[in-house]
C-alpha cells in the first residue's frame, strides 16, 4: 500500500428532493448562475422547469445543448458567456459531458486564449469558479471528482484534463432523475463505473481495503443494472447505481495504489474518432484487454476476481477460475445489451496504427499494470474487430 492524501472538497446530497435545497445552498457563492445542460432530457422530463422554479430568487442564464463527449466549442461559448455576464457560478444539470464541459467553463472564465490550451496543458488552470451539479446519469464519477474528458472535433482529439479547483462543490444525487434514462445509456453509464473501479483494481500494488471496496462496487453494479433496465423506476436500483457511480471515482477504489489505467486511453481514442458512447466502448475493449494481459504472472489477481466478484467456484486451476471471471465479465455485458465487437460500432481497422500510438502516449501506458506498448494495442484492437 503506497502512501496517499484522500481528500474530496464535494457536498453531496442524496436522495428525493434534495435539489430543492440548491435555493439555500447556492447563496454564499452569488445571485448570477450559469444553468448548463445537455441536447434536451432535462426538459422533456420537467427537471429543467423544476430547477427553475426551485432558483427563482437568482439571475439566471443558460448555455444548452452540450454534446455528449463535449466539445471543446462549447467550453469557449460557455466561458464568453460567463465572462460577459460576470457570472458567479455554473449550476451543471445532466451527464459527465455536462458536468466535464462545465468544469473546463469554469476554468476557462480566467483565460482569455482557447480553452484548449488548459486541456492540452499548453497553459495552466489558476482557478475556477464554483460548480454544482445535478446528476442525471449515473456513469463516469464526474460529480465526485476534479477530472474533465473535451474533445476537440477539429484535431480528432479527446483528452483528460484534472485539477483540485474542478472538484463541485455541491453534487445533487437524486435517483429519481435517473428513471429516464434509456436502456442504452444506463447499460454504458453503468459498463464505465465498472470500468472505473476495474482500471483500479487491477495494479501491481496490493491493497487490500480499496480492493475489498471495488468488489463492493463491482458486485453493486453487476446486482442493479439489470434490475434499472428491467424496471427504469425503480429506487433502490437506481440509487445503488448513482453511489456507485460516485464512489467508483472519487478516489477511494485508488487510495495505495498506482493509478495506471489502461482500457480508458484507447477508448477515448475510439470516442476521439468516431464518437461513440464512452462506455459502450469500454464494455468492448475490457474483456478484451483482460484475455490479453492475462498470464502467469496477473492470474492471482484475476483468480481472485473471478472468485470475489463473479462467485466463480473456487478451485486449483487458477488459470480456468481466471478465465471463468473474464467470460463472466464478457457475457454480463452483452446482456445488459452492450457492444462487444468493432463492427457493432461501423469500425474498421484504418485508425488503429494512429489510435493506439496516441494511447500509448497520452496514457503512458507501458508504466500500465501490464504494459503496453503499439504494437499490444494494435493487438487488442484486432481481437476487438
Ligand atoms: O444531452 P441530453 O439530452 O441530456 O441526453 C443525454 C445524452 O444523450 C442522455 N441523458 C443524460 N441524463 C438523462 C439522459 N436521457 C434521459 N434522461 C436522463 N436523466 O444521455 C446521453 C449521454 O449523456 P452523457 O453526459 O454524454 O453521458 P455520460 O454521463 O456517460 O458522460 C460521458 C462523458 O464523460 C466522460 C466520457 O469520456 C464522456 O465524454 N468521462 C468523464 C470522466 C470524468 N469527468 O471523470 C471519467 C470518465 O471515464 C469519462 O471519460
Ligand atoms: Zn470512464
Amino acid at each position: 500500500m503506497k502512501s496517499f492524501e484522500f481528500a474530496v472538497p464535494t457536498d453531496v446530497l442524496f436522495g428525493v428532493g434534495q435539489e430543492n435545497q440548491l435555493a439555500q445552498r447556492l447563496k454564499p457563492f452569488g445571485k448570477k448562475i450559469l444553468l448548463t445542460y445537455g441536447g434536451g432530457s432535462i426538459k422533456r422530463t420537467g427537471l429543467y422547469d423544476r430547477i427553475k422554479d426551485i432558483l427563482k430568487e437568482y439571475e439566471l442564464f443558460e448555455l444548452g445543448g452540450i454534446e455528449p463527449n463535449p466539445r471543446v466549442s462549447s467550453v469557449n461559448e460557455g466561458a464568453r458567456i460567463c465572462r460577459e455576464n460576470q457570472i458567479d457560478m455554473i449550476l451543471a444539470v445532466g451527464g459527465g459531458s455536462t458536468i466535464d464541459c462545465s468544469k473546463v467553463i469554469a476554468a476557462a472564465v480566467n483565460y482569455e486564449g482557447d480553452a484548449w490550451d488548459l486541456v492540452t496543458g499548453k497553459a495552466q488552470i489558476t482557478g475556477a469558479l464554483p460548480l454544482a451539479v445535478v446528476l442525471t446519469l449515473a456513469a463516469t464519477g464526474s460529480e465526485m471528482d476534479c477530472a474533465a474528458v473535451i474533445s476537440n472535433a477539429d484535431t480528432e482529439e479527446k483528452l483528460l484534463v484534472g485539477h483540485p479547483a474542478l472538484y463541485p462543490a455541491i453534487t445533487i444525487l437524486n435517483p429519481e432523475n435517473t428513471y429516464s434514462v434509456p436502456s442504452y445509456q444506463t447499460a454504458s453509464g453503468s459498463a464505465d463505473m465498472m470500468s472505473h473501479v476495474i482500471e483500479s483494481y487491477f495494479d501491481q500494488e496490493e491493497a487490500f481495503v480499496p480492493d475489498a471496496i471495488s468488489e463492493g462496487l463491482l458486485r453493486s453494479a453487476i446486482k442493479y443494472t439489470p434490475v434499472a433496465l428491467a424496471k427504469p423506476d425503480d429506487y433502490e436500483a437506481r440509487a445503488q447505481l448513482m453511489w456507485t457511480s460516485s464512489l467508483a471515482l472519487n478516489g477511494l477504489p485508488t487510495t495505495g495504489k498506482n493509478f495506471a489505467w489502461s482500457c480508458h486511453y484507447i477508448e477515448h481514442e475510439l470516442s476521439a474518432h468516431y464518437d461513440i458512447t464512452h462506455g459502450a466502448g469500454l464494455a468492448m475493449l475490457t474483456p478484451k484487454w483482460m484475455r490479453y494481459v492475462l498470464s502467469e504472472d496477473t492470474v492471482d489477481k484475476f483468480y481472485d476476481y473471478a472468485v470475489n466478484v463473479w462467485g466463480i467456484q473456487p478451485s486449483e486451476d487458477k488459470m480456468q477460475v481466471a478465465n471463468q471471471g473474464i467470460d463472466a465479465t464478457e457475457q454480463f455485458f452483452i446482456q445488459i445489451g452492450l457492444p462487444s465487437s468493432l463492427g457493432e460500432f461501423q469500425i474498421d481497422d484504418s485508425k488503429f496504427e494512429e489510435m493506439a500510438e496516441k494511447a500509448v502516449e497520452v496514457g503512458h501506458l507501458g508504466n500500465a499494470y501490464v504494459p503496453l506498448t503499439k504494437e499490444d494495442v494494435i493487438a487488442i484492437l484486432k481481437m476487438c474487430l
